[in-house]
């Protein structure tokens, strides 16, 4: 499609004076369904300023999303190759879970620029305003027992902080077990959905859905949530930013799948898990207690210590930071 040839054109001349002309002749089009193409992608939101006389420009801090231009910084073998780019749904994991997943291959992806009813763990809400953030989901098929899906979330974890490490320089640490941190707020929600096969008793397929917070925070909980922008100033990097963690998942999923690859990844999370020694709030089963984290156990789950001196090994729940 046009629109989205001279959006990846515009995308790798990000910040450039390119003619009509110019990329005209790259994409073999007509210079008049360039300045169409450009008209349109304006409208879509894209920030492209066109100068009299002299050409088009992507301007550097333009965040529109381009499924093109994701493309072509993938390095995976499946995941993002088949790629769905919606500009509003209402769940990125929900849409998926409505295809046909058992017809569509790993890796597949939906990624959108809204979501309006976002999903978060334990029935919470995901607020994804458009523009604000990267809302991706990705349809897994591993053969995995009910008690190894965590270690899905825990790749995902690992992917999503080496990515924002990578395209931003930006330091971030995990929660347990599938949130993501910066300066003590939350960056970045991962929620993995398995369904089980119930002639196998293990998984069929695993929808595994990514919202990192990227652009303006909304200061209703701009105390406890943070965003690349509001930690780096920058704008226009959700393209890049899609695209690595999607070949750093793609990684440390197959990693995962390799013999004593579990370990290797586990060794990434234990890096990354900034909560050690902090005194948290265990929620599980309507109750709650108050413990320390001793670590990560070689099976995912976290070790606490209660109050009381018990060690305890939590491979479900969530807990809460309480200083
Ligand atoms: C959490 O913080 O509890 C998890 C949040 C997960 C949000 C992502 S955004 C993409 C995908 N689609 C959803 O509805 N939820 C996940």
């Amino acid at each position: 499609m046009v629109q989205d040839n001279v959006l990846a054109y515009l995308e790798k001349h990000r910040g450039e004076v390119v003619t009509g002309g110019q990329i005209a002749r790259q994409l073999g089009v007509s210079r008049n369904s360039v300045w169409k193409a450009v008209h349109a992608l304006q409208k879509k939101g894209h920030d492209i300023e066109a100068m009299a006389n002299s050409g088009y420009c992507l301007v550097e801090a333009s965040d529109g999303l381009s499924a093109t231009a994701i493309k072509e910084t993938l390095t995976t073998e499946s995941f993002g190759r088949e790629l769905e780019l919606l500009e509003t749904v209402v769940s990125t994991n929900s849409f998926l879970k409505g295809l046909d997943t058992a017809a569509l291959p790993e890796g597949y992806t939906v990624l959108a620029d809204e979501q309006t009813a976002g999903r978060g763990r334990l029935g919470r809400t995901f607020y994804s305003p458009a523009r604000e953030g990267v809302y991706l989901s990705v349809l897994l098929k591993p053969r995995l027992a009910m008690d190894d899906v965590p270690m899905l979330t825990i790749c995902a974890a690992v992917a999503v902080s080496a990515a924002v490490e990578k395209v931003c320089g930006l330091q971030t640490g995990v929660k347990w077990v599938n949130d993501i941190y910066c300066n003590g707020k939350k960056l970045c929600g991962i929620l993995s959905e398995a369904f089980i096969s119930a002639e196998l008793k293990t998984t069929e397929y695993v929808i595994v859905g990514i919202g990192i917070n990227s652009g303006k925070v909304d200061p209703a909980v701009a105390d406890i949530a943070t965003s690349i922008f509001e930690e780096t100033s920058v704008q226009g990097i959700r393209n890049r930013l899609a695209a690595e963690i999607l070949n750093q998942f793609e990684y440390y999923y197959k990693t995962l799948l390799t013999e004593n690859g579990c370990r290797t990844v586990l060794e990434e999370y234990r890096r990354r898990l900034f909560i050690v020694g902090r005194k948290v709030e265990v929620l599980q089963h309507n109750t709650s207690y108050t413990a320390t984290v001793l670590g990560i156990d070689d099976a995912g789950a976290l070790l606490v210590k209660t109050a009381g001196g018990e060690q305890e090994a939590l491979r479900t729940g969530e807990i809460r930071l309480t200083q």
